[in-house]
Formats: structure tokens, sequence, C-alpha cells
């Protein structure tokens, strides 16, 4: 049996572990050869590829980024591109692959499963979004440099009694910004799934300064105002129809600076949040996510995606997976009303 490997759309940490987990069980245990298709769906379309063995798998597991590439392509939109991909993986002789990516990347997936190709889905992403799994490994190194970040930005923000307001990846779902900001004692999180109301905001932030402290406000770049327009860096969108996010950090200081008179400044975290060697979680879960993927391509469980339910990595039809994203749920929102603006 021959196996194509394959990463798509925006890297994460763990990107590595899940190639070494699944190289390692598909030669240790199965005697599979494998071939890394190179930078997602462009090198599966324009047969760009690279040998993959036990060796070239050695050592990668604390990298961050990915050995094979990646890119945003999206061979949907390319002509031919879905038998641009049939003759990649047919002149490799590739017999199943093992696709690892997020909502765009698993899409395309799910349109190769309909077009008869067999393959089984790998969920990655710092933003936490794809459907049917309780986590996407990329989130936990993504939640710790955030946090991180946010308590460095306490101290400053104590010694010049100014707002600081910190901006943070998650496209259109609020779950890195949600999990950082309670894990570095935020006064305010704002997320894309709720609308923000500017007088609120500013109203914490007084209410933190009252108390004579400095306010700390977490808003995530897909976050929108009430009755506004999303601020966006520019209206350029990828290959899957995305708009670049970002913006809404700066935006948000002068506002709160205009209406409290009081110094705000702005960090946005932006590509540090992917970059860097994965955390112990990340490369526990997506060491398991590799080892069922393998699993599940031994099964012939063709068209599913490895997820984790609980503690538990099972399989989920990929169509099921990629019908939309995974948002913050309200509720889980409002547990921590208590700490906003206190
Ligand atoms: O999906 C992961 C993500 O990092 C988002 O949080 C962010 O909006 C986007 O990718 C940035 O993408 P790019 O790699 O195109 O800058």
């Amino acid at each position: 049996m021959r196996v194509g490997v394959l990463t798509g759309g925006g890297d994460c940490p763990g990107l590595n572990a899940v190639i070494r987990s699944v190289v390692r069980k598909g030669v240790q245990e199965y005697a599979w050869e494998f071939t890394g298709i190179l930078d997602g769906w462009a090198g599966a379309v324009k047969d760009m590829t690279m040998a993959l063995d036990v060796r070239s798998v050695r050592g990668i597991l604390p990298l961050g980024g990915t050995i094979l590439g990646s890119s945003r392509t999206n061979p949907l939109r390319l002509d031919h591109g879905i038998d641009r991909i049939k003759d990649t993986l047919d002149a490799h002789r590739i017999d199943a692959l093992v696709v690892i990516g997020g909502e765009d990347t698993l899409g395309v997936a799910t349109a190769l499963t309909e077009a008869g190709v067999d393959l089984v889905g790998v969920p990655k992403t710092i933003d936490n979004d794809v459907g049917g799994t309780d986590y996407t490994f990329g989130f936990d190194t993504a939640v710790g440099i955030a946090t991180d970040a946010i308590d460095r930005l306490h101290t400053t923000a104590e010694s010049h009694k100014r707002t600081l307001v910190v901006e943070v990846m998650g496209r259109h779902s609020g779950w890195i910004a949600l999990h950082a900001g309670i894990s570095g004692g935020a006064n305010a999180i704002l997320i894309p799934e709720l609308e923000f109301d500017l007088d609120e905001v500013c109203a914490w932030v007084e209410k933190r300064f009252e108390i004579n402290y400095a306010p700390i406000v977490v808003v995530a770049e897909g976050a929108v105002p009430k009755a506004g327009q999303m601020v966006l860096k520019d209206e350029s969108r990828d290959q899957f129809g995305h708009v670049r996010l970002s913006g809404i950090g700066d935006w948000l200081a002068r506002e709160i600076e205009g209406r409290t008179r009081k110094d705000a400044r702005t960090t946005v975290l932006g590509h540090i949040q992917r970059g860097g060697t994965p955390s112990a979680y990340d490369r526990w879960l997506a060491t398991r996510f590799g080892l069922h993927a393998v699993d599940a391509v031994r099964d012939g469980a063709f068209g599913t995606m490895t997820a984790l339910r609980g503690t538990q990595i099972v399989r989920v039809p990929l169509d099921d997976a990629t019908r939309g994203i995974k948002r913050v749920p309200p509720e889980l929102y409002a547990e921590f009303g208590v700490f906003f603006g206190t």
C-alpha cells in the first residue's frame, strides 16, 4: 500500500507530529510506503512530491511548521483541478491520502471523496473552528502564546496605567480570544460570535481604572462592533474567498483612547501564534490523530476525519465536519461575565 500525506491551509504547530506519527505507524506496523505531497493542494495539482520514510521524519516532533510545506491553493477553482490531482495520485501509485487541514482543505477533501478518491482527514488549525471535533491541534499552542503575551502586557499596562488592547487570531470564531483572555485575566474579551457594544467596553475600561488597575482588552480579529462594519486590513480574498482580517485592535484602541481620554495601545499577535514548537498537549493530540488516521486507512474508512470527543479519538464523516465552522456558544461566553471590567 502506498499512502500520500498532505498538509494544507495556514500552518500550525503539530503538523509535523502528525506526519511523523502517520509514517512511523504505517511503516513499522504495516510496511506501507509513503509519498509526501508538497505545498498542500498546489503540490497535488502540480505533481510536487517528496519521499517520506522513517528517517525523514526523525527529529521533527518538536518542530513548528510543516516539512511538507502548505498553501491555500483551492483546486476546485482551477481548470480540471480534481482530474489533475487524480493524475498525480496515479503517477505515484498512491492508493490513499491522509489530508491534514482545516475547514478549507478538508472541504476539498470532501469533494475529492465524492469524486472517488480514497482519503482520511485530520483536523488542524490554531482557530479550533473545525466542526465535529472538540479540539484541533495547534489551538493549545496558540492559546499558550497569547496567554504568555497577555501576562507580559499586564505588567507594562500597570506601569503606565494605560489600556492595552490585544488582537488575536481566530478568523470568525472566538476560541483563542476566549481561552487566552480568561487564562490571562483579561478585563474585556470581544469575540466574533457576539457583536460588541463600544459603550459597554469603555465602561469596563473605566471601571478597571477606578479600582486603580490598568485594563487589558482581548479582541478576536473577526470581532465586530454593534451596527458597524468589520474593520479589515485590506479587501483581498484568498482562493477560498476569505477576506484578510486584522485591524480591529488598532481601531478599538483609538476609540477607547478618544472616549476615555486615557492612553491606549494595541498589540497584534498575528502569526507569532502559529509559529514555533507545539505544546506538549498539541504533540499528544497530533500524534493520536496520526495513529488513528492510519487505522482508518487500514480499515478502508475513507471519507472520514479523526476527531476528539472528550478523551476519545473517533471517526466522523468528512461532510459532517465541514458543513460549517464551530463557533463559541453564547452561554459559554456568558459564564465569564463576572471578570469583565473588574
Ligand atoms: O486559519 C488560521 C489563521 O491563522 C487565522 O487565524 C487567520 O485569520 C489566518 O489563518 C491568516 O492567514 P494567512 O496565513 O493567510 O495570513
